[in-house]
């Protein structure tokens, strides 16, 4: 199994480029899943489809879903408070419902509604095709779901420490007086419901870590324009820092603009693949095809054919 990712600032070609990739391959033959995790999808306007939060068939070998954001957000702070209410007994003196309102709008949320979505393409839907092409939101969005399970995977290891020291005390508590309040909740640290918790978002981060870093060809869309090329090297000092590899760079829009441009050097030893510039624009599905895809395709089945990473 195999997937995709197309990063790059907002209007440079993700979504064409993407399209055009799963497209081509399908054609070829595989069994491909696009999804779009771009809040403002316009996936379904480019493949001519109007789609959902779940797989549509858009042609023979092709399947296209939009993820609704919203949902993902509302079904995490919901799943959340579930947890929340289960686990800790007290949680009930506290007044989850206004705490869980705030954290709809605090940072980080929209960041694991995306993790959790792309877990769910990966854990229920992907088994169904070959490979999985992430058509994903503009850069700041990207980059931020991307960094997320290694940032969380610190912050929960450190938490579990947390825990375990906290375990140990009620044990020499209890030890100590077996008569105190803390005695009824001192359990080993494999019956402690925290723990557990803990255990199981690693496990499932590290899983998505995993996905990303070992199991997913990153192209990072650019145009011919000095802008897109700053961006392309903060996305590619980042990917480096959280340990994603950088396979491709589509320089998309070629030949739209004179204006003087050049690959920066610091992205010069990546594989790098030219999309021209379409004038009368790429306004139907088969218009994808105009943009010649052979070349990435070659460069994507020479990584899978080697497990990627
Ligand atoms: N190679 C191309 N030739 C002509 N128009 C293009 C090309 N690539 C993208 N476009 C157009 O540029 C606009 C932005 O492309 P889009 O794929 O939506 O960008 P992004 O997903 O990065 O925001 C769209 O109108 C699209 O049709
Ligand atoms: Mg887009």
């Amino acid at each position: 199994m195999t997937n995709a990712f197309f990063l790059g600032k907002g209007g440079v070609g993700k979504t064409t480029t993407s399209a055009a990739f799963a497209l081509a391959k399908a054609r070829a033959g595989k069994r491909v899943l696009i999804a779009s995790l771009d809040p403002a999808h316009n996936l379904g306007d480019v493949l001519g489809k109007r789609l959902k939060d779940k797989p549509l068939k858009v042609e023979d070998n092709l399947d296209a879903l939009e993820i609704r954001l919203s949902a993902w957000v509302d079904r995490y702070l919901k799943d959340s408070r579930d947890e929340m209410k289960e686990t800790y007994s007290y949680a009930g003196a506290l007044n989850l419902d206004s705490f869980f309102d705030i954290m709809k709008y605090s940072p980080g949320t929209e960041e694991y509604a995306v993790l959790w979505a792309i877990e769910h393409i990966h854990c229920a839907l992907a088994a169904d095709y070959d490979l999985v092409v992430y058509d994903t939101p503009p850069t700041a969005l990207s980059l931020r779901f991307l960094a997320m399970p290694a940032i969380s995977n610190m912050w929960i290891t450190e938490l579990a420490k947390l825990r375990e020291r906290i375990l140990q005390r009620r044990q020499i508590v209890t030890k100590i007086n077996p008569g105190s309040p803390v005695a009824s909740s001192c359990v080993d640290k494999d019956d402690d419901k925290v723990y557990g918790r803990l255990g199981s978002i690693k496990r499932r981060l590290a899983l998505l870590q995993k996905l990303f870093s070992e199991e997913s060809f990153v192209s990072v869309v650019i145009n011919p324009d000095s802008l897109s090329v700053s961006e392309a090297l903060r996305i590619k000092e980042e990917l480096e820092r959280i340990d994603i590899p950088f396979s491709a760079l589509c320089v998309n829009k070629r030949g739209m603009s004179k204006a003087p441009w050049r690959l920066d050097d610091g992205l010069a030893g990546i594989p790098a693949f030219y999309f021209d510039f379409k004038p009368e624009g790429l306004s139907e599905r088969d218009d994808l095809m105009k943009l010649d895809t052979h070349d990435l395709v070659a460069a994507f089945d020479a990584a899978a054919a080697e497990g990627i990473r």
